[in-house]
């Protein structure tokens, strides 16, 4: 039977000082609730609840770009924990299952931790919540336990001192079969410090009913909640310490792991060397062997085996760079197809184009691929060798093996083999540069 899942995100996130929904915030490139979503992958999920209040129709959008088959509940007034959870009930009417609730805020939950309170709720438990053992339990709640029963969870505001000493955690999230989870919802009372409605009070009317309640634990990392920039910069450092050794598990070397930052997406090949202070944006994958080379920015790039990117080198969106091609220092290309063995050792910008294999971009070249109000697309064709500094007016196509001379302005295509030279004529004038110098130097009183 499937999972049924509700992820709330409906909170503000007041510390955040933000006019954007707490939860819309990204790690790795990736919204949190995004990665929330992401640790029920191993589960076999069923339906989707995404709880919304603050910001509800941003979030709603964010949600249905990330899966289309998300389903919104809307919790008007935040009312506590249990309430939004409550919000979800017409959206799982008749699914069955369990339903697991997880925090929208709450992203590095790992699939294996949901698995594994899946097989404790087929052990028997009618409720598993999940635990941590914290090292500073600061306000979380805790979860009151007698050997392997949990017998109750209280929130920090509503604890003795003697609970408050206990260091077992609630992270939020919890299993149970979808009719009883809804069954106990509906019994919440609000009668507690903050006057909310908790989902953390299912575990007392739980086992007043006869139930019985358990938990599983996972390590602290796990439940990093974000509240503030403070923990959302705690969050990124979290993610990038697991792509780094991922990556390294992986076969990749990092000269410098701690100054390589990754996205939730990227995916580099074994045996790629990737060079201090390398940024990887969202949607960039890297075949096997790669270089990447110091201090150059990836997005939405492929880097075939044997390529050389950087140092320096911006790659944006829309560019594929073909075996064994080089992309050198201060060389930006977008949506761009770079070929087999092509060339482009410094100094260029090469957007809406297309380099033949073998191709040699001289230093300072540029595609003028935009007229102020439309792109236009530079085709350069194999072997071809564009002299340094030259301006590809767009649309424009040189031919397989022509040639371009260095300052050329090419406004015209250049057919297969042909050279062409584009640039004001060279004259030299008989000993005036000396005599030049020699007049200013006379006009501003200086001698030789
Ligand atoms: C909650 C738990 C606490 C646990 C902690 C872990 C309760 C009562 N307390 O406390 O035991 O240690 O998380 O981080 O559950 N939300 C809504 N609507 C609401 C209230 C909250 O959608 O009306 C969402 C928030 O957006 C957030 C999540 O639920 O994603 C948790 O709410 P929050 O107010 O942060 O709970 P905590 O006080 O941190
Ligand atoms: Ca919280």
């Amino acid at each position: 039977m499937a999972t049924q899942l509700v992820l709330l995100a409906a909170g503000q996130g007041k510390r955040m000082k933000s006019d954007r929904p707490k939860v819309l915030h990204a790690v790795a490139g990736r919204a949190l609730f995004a990665h929330a979503l992401a640790s029920a992958e191993g589960l076999d999920v069923g339906r989707k609840v995404v709880v919304v209040g603050n910001g509800a129709e941003d979030v709603a959008a964010a949600a249905r770009a990330v899966d289309p088959e998300i389903v919104t509940a809307h919790q008007a007034d935040r009312l506590g924990t249990g309430h939004a959870v409550a919000q979800a009930r017409a959206a799982l009417e008749g699914a069955g299952g369990d339903t697991v609730v997880l925090y929208g805020d709450t992203p590095f939950i790992r699939p294996e931790t949901l698995a594994a309170m899946a097989e404790r709720r087929g052990a028997g438990a009618d409720i598993v919540v999940l635990g941590f053992h914290a090292a500073d339990p600061g306000r979380y709640g805790r979860l009151v336990t007698d050997g392997d029963t949990l017998l109750r969870i209280v929130e920090f505001n509503d604890a003795t001192l003697e609970e408050r000493a206990l260091t077992l955690c609630n992270s939020g999230v919890v299993m149970a079969a979808t009719e009883r989870l809804f069954e106990l919802v509906a019994a919440l009372g609000n009668d507690n410090a903050a006057g909310e409605y908790y989902l953390t009070d299912i575990v007392e009317i739980g086992r007043d009913r006869g139930l019985t309640a358990a938990v599983v634990t996972c390590a602290e990392e796990e439940t990093l909640g974000v509240n503030s920039r403070a923990d959302l910069a705690a969050a990124e450092a979290v993610f990038q310490a697991r792509a780094r050794a991922a990556a390294m598990e992986n076969g990749v070397t990092l000269d410098a792991p701690e100054t390589v930052h990754f996205s939730h997406d990227t995916e580099i090949g074994r045996d790629c060397v990737v060079e201090p202070n390398v940024v990887f944006a969202p949607g960039v994958t890297v075949e096997p062997g790669a270089r990447i080379r110091a201090f150059s920015h990836l997005e939405g790039a492929h880097v075939s085996a044997g390529a050389v990117v950087g140092p320096y080198a911006r790659l944006r969106p829309g560019t594929r760079v073909s075996e064994g091609a080089r992309v050198g220092n201060f060389v930006e290309v977008k949506n761009a197809e770079i070929g087999e063995g092509a060339k482009l050792p410094h100094l260029s910008y090469i957007g809406d184009a297309t380099v033949g294999a073998r191709a040699n971009i001289g230093a300072g070249t540029i595609t003028c691929n935009y007229d102020g109000v439309s792109k236009h697309r530079t085709a350069i064709g194999e072997a071809a060798f564009i002299g340094s500094n030259t301006m590809l007016v767009a649309p424009v196509t040189v031919g397989a093996e022509a040639v371009t001379a260095s300052g050329s302005v090419v406004v015209r295509d250049v057919p297969d083999g042909d050279l062409a030279i584009a640039r004001g004529e060279q004259i030299n004038k008989q000993g005036y540069g000396r005599r030049l110098m020699d007049m200013l130097r006379a006009r501003a009183g200086k001698g030789k």
